[in-house]
C-alpha cells in the first residue's frame, strides 16, 4: 500500500501539484515589490548554489529546478553545483552571486553550519534566499525567505512507525546515517528517535555515515554484521543508495534480505523501488524531489512582495510492500 502523508503542520500546506501559500507572518524578508525582476520581457535571474553530483535524488532534484527555471518561464537560472561538495565552492559561487545582484539566490547547502555571513551579506543586498531540500543550523529564519522540501522529521517518524509495526516485539537495528553536519541527518535522526527512542524492545547497535554512498554502506555494514555475530534484525538507511549497499552485505554474509535483515530507506528513487518490488528492501518513504514548480510559485510570489510560509512542506508517500512499489515503477520519474 502506498500512503501519501500530506502533512498538515503548524507551518504549512501543500496540497500535491498545487501550493497553498498562506500569507501568515513570513519568516524572512520578502523581495521589494519594485524589484526590477520579470519587469518588461527581461528575464528574473536565480542564482543556484547547487550540491551537485551526490545520487539519485540529488540529481532528480536539480534537474527538475533546471528544467522549470528555463528562459521561456522568464527566467535566466545560473547552476552553481559544488566542487567535490565542498562548502567553500559553495560560499563562493554564493558570494559571486550576490556581487552580481542575481534578484533570487536558491541554496541546497552541502553544510547546514557556516552560512550566517553569506546569507546576511544576501540580506544586505536585499536579495531573497530560499533553501532548497536542506535547512541551515541554526536555523535562523531571519535570515532566509523560505525552506522548500519534505519534513524530514515526518518522513524519518513514517520509517520509525512501519518499524514499530513489522517488530511488535522490537528488534536489534543499524543506522546508517548521511554525512556529519547534514541538516536533514540531523532531522532524519530526531524524527526517528522520536517514536522509536521511546520503545526500549527497540536495541540500537549503533549508527554510522555512510556518505550516502552504496559501496560505503556495503562495507559498513559488511562490519557490523561479522561484528555482531549476523544478530541484526533491521536497517533504518538513511537514503536509497545506502539501503543498497545494506542489501549487497547482507547477501554476501548468505543472509536473506527482507527476511533475515529488513531494509527501509529514505527517498524513493526507481532502484529502491525495484528493490523493494523484489523483495530485497522491505520498506520505502518517499522524499520527494520534484518540487521545481512549487519553488517557481514561490520565486513569483517572494519577488512580488507576498510573503510566504518560512518552511513549505512537499508532500512524500511511503511504500510498504512489493505490490505497492510494482504499482509505482510504470510511472516513477526519478
Ligand atoms: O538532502 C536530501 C538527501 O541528500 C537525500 O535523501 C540523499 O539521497 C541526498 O544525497
Amino acid at each position: 500500500m502506498s500512503i501519501t502523508r500530506g502533512f498538515t503542520t503548524t507551518i504549512g500546506l501543500v496540497a500535491a501539484g498545487a501550493l497553498a501559500l498562506g500569507l501568515a507572518g513570513c519568516g524572512g524578508a520578502s523581495a521589494d515589490p519594485d524589484s526590477s525582476a520579470g519587469g518588461d520581457g527581461d528575464l528574473t535571474t536565480v542564482g543556484f548554489v547547487a550540491v551537485g553530483p551526490e545520487g539519485a535524488w540529488r540529481k532528480a532534484n536539480e534537474q527538475n529546478i533546471q528544467d522549470t527555471f528555463t528562459t521561456d518561464a522568464g527566467y535566466e537560472l545560473k547552476y552553481a553545483p559544488a566542487a567535490k561538495l565542498d562548502q567553500k565552492s559553495q560560499i563562493d559561487a554564493f558570494t559571486s552571486f550576490v556581487d552580481e545582484g542575481v534578484d533570487v539566490i536558491l541554496l541546497s547547502a552541502t553544510e547546514g553550519s557556516g552560512w550566517e555571513d553569506s546569507l546576511t551579506r544576501a540580506q544586505e543586498a536585499e536579495i531573497p534566499v530560499i533553501l532548497i531540500d536542506r535547512g541551515i543550523e541554526p536555523d535562523n529564519t531571519d535570515l532566509y525567505v523560505t525552506r522548500i522540501a519534505p519534513d524530514n522529521k515526518e518522513v524519518s517518524a513514517s520509517v520509525a512507525e512501519w518499524a514499530q509495526s513489522e517488530f511488535p516485539d522490537g528488534a536489534k537495528y543499524f543506522v546508517l546515517e548521511g554525512p556529519a553536519g547534514v541538516s536533514v541527518v540531523n532531522e532524519r535522526n530526531e524524527g526517528w528517535d522520536e517514536v522509536i527512542g521511546a520503545e526500549s524492545t527497540f536495541e540500537k547497535l549503533g549508527a554510522q555515515t555512510a556518505n550516502w554512498s552504496t559501496e560505503e554502506a556495503k562495507s559498513v555494514f559488511e562490519t557490523v554484521l561479522k561484528s555482531n555475530n549476523n544478530d541484526v534484525q533491521m536497517v533504518f538507511a538513511q537514503n536509497d543508495e545506502m539501503g543498497l549497499g545494506a542489501v549487497q552485505a547482507v547477501e554476501e554474509a548468505g543472509l536473506v534480505p527482507g527476511e533475515d535483515v529488513k531494509i527501509a530507506t529514505i527517498d524513493g528513487t526507481k532502484n529502491a523501488l525495484q528493490a523493494l518490488a523484489d523483495g530485497k528492501l522491505s520498506f520505502v518513504a518517499e522524499y520527494n524531489p520534484l518540487f521545481g514548480e512549487t519553488a517557481m510559485e514561490v520565486v513569483e510570489k517572494v519577488l512580488a512582495g507576498e510573503d510566504v510560509e518560512p518552511y513549505i512542506i512537499v508532500p512524500s508517500e511511503t511504500f510498504d510492500s512489493p505490490e505497492a512499489a510494482s504499482e509505482a515503477l510504470p510511472e516513477r520519474q526519478f
